[in-house]
């Protein structure tokens, strides 16, 4: 705890989790009760204290129930995807490509079928898979009627949400018997601010989830399940029924406490709270617009796409890195240098987000902090490096084999090559830069090159990934162990 506290007094943390340091005064430091003292109530049974903290967040979000998650938004999609299968045993779920692999694992955990819906849309400035649009849930919907749910990341890393609204307005008048889930656990704070976009809940999502120290304040691992009750729509008996089977029997109380005084926090003083985040994103851009024409700034630069429209959340900046002669994960570890901790690096992109424990300074220190680490790195008038091709395409195909059976065989399917020799053979393992947590490769999908260099290029340039070989020298695919070798090398 020394270290820790030691390094956030040093650091402008323009990344998760986003604290709401006035909840000190609600949440004590060290005591905690385990489920058998009973007197607060019981989180399984939804008791006590924690019904009281369920109902408070279901009204704020305008759900008609919710549930608390202390296993962060990882654990809250494991139990919607339990709920799903228990649903219905061989459910099919449409799912956009840029889930969070705690939904692909799920899948996989699950051992659940799912197709990805077509045409995601790439951007290689900001490395931004966007949310699905309207006419990719209708073709997904047209191959896959029988599909249980559609699940889709809304808002982004770099806070692009989908038109849910019209996508729920479709889904529930054409196939009212499909479930749209929505992974907002970048969105906990959408409802309390009207300058930010919709949340998935006001826009008429059946279920979203949501992780509470991502954008809502508390401490890390803190999560909702939001859920509407509809005909057709998400049981709660059964949604109950998932939570049982998956949530710890001994939940951190502080951790409880922190999202209910959070929470509650938001709802009284969000607007504050969040005018402030908002003002300062406005600076850093406005900033950075001054002293650096030629940056690329998600939203500012490319303002066709989004002035008109309110599908961006203000409080995340995403700057682009064409015109210099610097990767995103560079630019990163030169602005740690500088004390200033960004959420997210890529070869191209960084993300900053702003975030409530920020100083007053934080706007105007990070963009001479970033003005400082790119000067010199221009590149001459007029030249842009080259981008490198959409790395997310390796699952555009088809998925050659479910990859919850590529998992439960793979010892006995698959072999082990050299990454140089992996594309075009089908991958029997995924692999991912995190953050963001988006599979590139993935099991019973062909491996391209695209993704093979990018995940080099990424890993050359300081990225962290996660993977069996975090070297990425070798790749497991599909294939026939030797009979005496099995799981040998090529
Ligand atoms: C879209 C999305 N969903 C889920 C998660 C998992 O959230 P948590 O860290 O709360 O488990 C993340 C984490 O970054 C995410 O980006």
């Amino acid at each position: 705890m020394t270290a820790l506290n030691n390094l956030v007094d040093t650091q402008h943390r323009w990344c998760s989790p986003s604290i709401l340091h006035d909840q000190h005064k609600v949440v004590d430091e060290y005591d905690d009760v385990s489920v058998s003292a009973g007197a607060l109530g019981n989180l399984l049974q939804h008791s006590g204290y924690f019904q009281d903290a369920e109902e408070f967040a279901a009204k704020a979000y305008g759900a008609d129930h919710t549930f608390l998650s202390p296993h962060g938004s990882t654990g809250a999609n494991a139990i919607l995807l339990r709920m799903l299968g228990l649903e219905r045993r061989d459910a099919l779920v449409l799912v956009s490509r840029n889930v969070h692999h705690s939904i692909i694992n799920a899948l996989k955990m699950f051992s659940m079928d799912f197709r990805f819906l077509p045409n995601p849309s790439y951007d290689p400035q900001f490395e931004a898979i966007f949310p699905p649009g309207l006419s990719d849930i209708r073709e997904g919907l047209s191959r896959y009627p029988e599909s249980l749910a559609v699940i889709y990341t809304s808002p982004t890393y770099e806070g692009i949400t989908a038109n849910t609204e019209s996508i729920c307005e479709f889904i529930h008048d054409e196939y009212p018997d499909v479930i749209v889930a929505v992974d907002e656990a970048w969105g906990g704070h959408l409802p309390f601010h009207p300058d930010l976009p919709k949340s998935a809940m006001e826009s008429g999502a059946d279920v979203a989830v949501q992780s509470t120290h991502k954008m809502a304040g508390s401490l890390q691992q803190g999560a909702l399940i939001h859920w509407r009750e509809r005909e057709h729509g998400v049981d709660t008996d059964t949604m109950k029924e998932a939570y049982r089977e998956y949530v710890t029997t001994s939940p951190s109380y502080h951790l409880i406490g922190s999202m209910d005084a959070s929470l509650r926090l938001l709802k009284t003083k969000g607007r504050n709270y969040l005018s402030t985040s908002i003002e300062r994103s406005t600076a850093v851009r406005e900033g950075l617009t001054t002293h650096l024409p030629r940056l690329q700034i998600l939203g500012v630069t490319n303002q066709r796409q989004y002035a008109t429209n309110k599908h961006l959340d203000p409080t995340k900046t995403t700057l682009g890195l064409s015109a210099y002669d610097i990767s995103g994960f560079a630019l990163a570890s030169e602005l740690a240098d500088r004390n200033v901790i960004v959420e997210r690096a890529g070869l191209n992109s960084i993300v900053l987000l702003t975030t409530f424990q920020l100083p007053d300074s934080a706007a105007a220190h990070a963009v001479e902090a970033i003005s400082q680490s790119l000067d010199g790195m221009e590149l001459p008038k007029g030249k842009r490096k080259a981008l490198p091709p959409d790395p997310f395409g390796a699952c555009d195909g088809p998925q050659k084999m479910r990859p919850y059976e590529v998992v439960r065989y793979a010892k006995f399917m698959s072999i082990e090559v050299q990454m140089s020799k992996a594309a075009g053979r089908i991958a029997a393992e995924s692999v991912e830069l995190y953050p963001p947590g988006i599979p590139i490769l993935l099991e019973g999908y062909t491996v391209t090159p695209e993704a093979v260099s990018y995940l080099r290029a990424a890993l050359k340039a300081g990225a962290q990934l996660v993977a069996r070989d975090p070297t990425l020298k070798t790749l497991r695919v599909l294939g026939e162990p030797s009979r005496n070798k099995q799981n040998k090398r090529e």
